[in-house]
């Protein structure tokens, strides 16, 4: 392809914060479709044993044959995990509860860190010329978590514009300094977003003032604002950028996807 930002392999980015309901799984749902929209092709691994990325795609329970944790623990292969979803150029890996097993058993495998990395590596994959592979994380810094910083070329992180938010931050940094050390050297941080921000609420900017300062570039320029249609359509089962094009959601989501790709250098620490 002769796109410049077209990736020559699928970027792989780990969607994490180990607090749960700050943006994970919406980002990872709506910036995956902002990317498609975009003529990217773009994999959703839903590694969340609430599967709500699944849900939220439309993929039900009774489609999820082949799951996260066959992939992780049974080896099945990707293409045979890998649904379409509704939206043209989004694909996904589906998740049932019972990926919630998943993080003892995979304890006893040696290879307990690496097995999602060599799970996206088999060769079958490149017949979807991915451009994009997102995977969003379950609330917890758990084996799941490592599994996708060690899969993953960096990591993408919703923070919510709320106090406290920056206290979980430094657990987060630790353990994606623990990665590079032992398993995945070249692991970056592909930003970290600001989500469910409230321009009325004066500690949603605070909360800005105090992410720019101490993280600088890290911090995305791009903010997601709390708005009701990006909770309304999940049970549409569809990207809020269908749901309602022109949404404050939407238009965030697609700013966000414009500014990772034409960023030039992605930021690092
Ligand atoms: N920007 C936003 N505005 C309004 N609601 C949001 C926004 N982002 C997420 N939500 C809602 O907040 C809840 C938690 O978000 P979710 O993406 O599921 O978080 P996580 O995956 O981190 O647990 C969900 O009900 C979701 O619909
Ligand atoms: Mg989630």
């Amino acid at each position: 392809m002769s796109d410049p930002t077209r990736p020559a392999q699928p970027r792989i980015i780990a969607v994490a914060n180990q607090k749960g309901g700050v943006g994970k799984t919406t980002t990872a749902i709506n910036l995956g479709a902002a990317l498609a929209e975009e003529g990217f092709n773009v994999l959703l691994v839903d590694l969340d044993p609430q599967g709500n990325a699944s849900t939220g795609l439309g993929v039900g329970v009774e489609e999820r044959q082949y799951t996260t944790y066959d992939l992780l623990l049974e080896e099945v292969e990707l293409k045979d995990v890998i649904r379409p979803t509704k939206t043209e150029g989004l694909w996904i890996a589906p998740a049932t509860t019972d990926l919630s097993s998943a993080d003892i058993e995979m304890m006893a495998n040696e290879k307990r860190s690496f097995l999602l990395r060599d799970a996206l590596r088999q060769r079958a994959i490149d017949s979807w010329e991915f451009d994009f592979i997102l995977i969003d994380c379950p609330p917890s810094l758990s084996l799941l978590t490592v599994n996708a910083m060690v899969a993953a070329d960096s990591v993408l992180v919703p923070l919510q514009s709320e106090f406290f938010a920056l206290e979980g931050l430094s657990q987060l940094m630790l353990t994606v300094r623990q990665v590079r050390q032992t398993a995945n050297p070249n692991l970056r941080i592909e930003g970290i977003v600001l989500t469910m921000f409230d321009i009325r609420n004066r500690l949603s900017q605070q909360v800005e003032r105090d992410a720019r300062e101490t993280l600088g570039e890290l911090v995305f320029r791009t903010i997601v604002p709390r708005n009701v249609r990006l909770s309304e359509a999940p049970s549409f089962a569809v990207p809020v950028l269908e749901y309602d094009s022109m949404s404050r959601g939407s238009l965030a989501y697609r700013a966000l996807a414009q500014e990772m790709v034409y960023r030039k250098e992605p930021a690092t620490t």
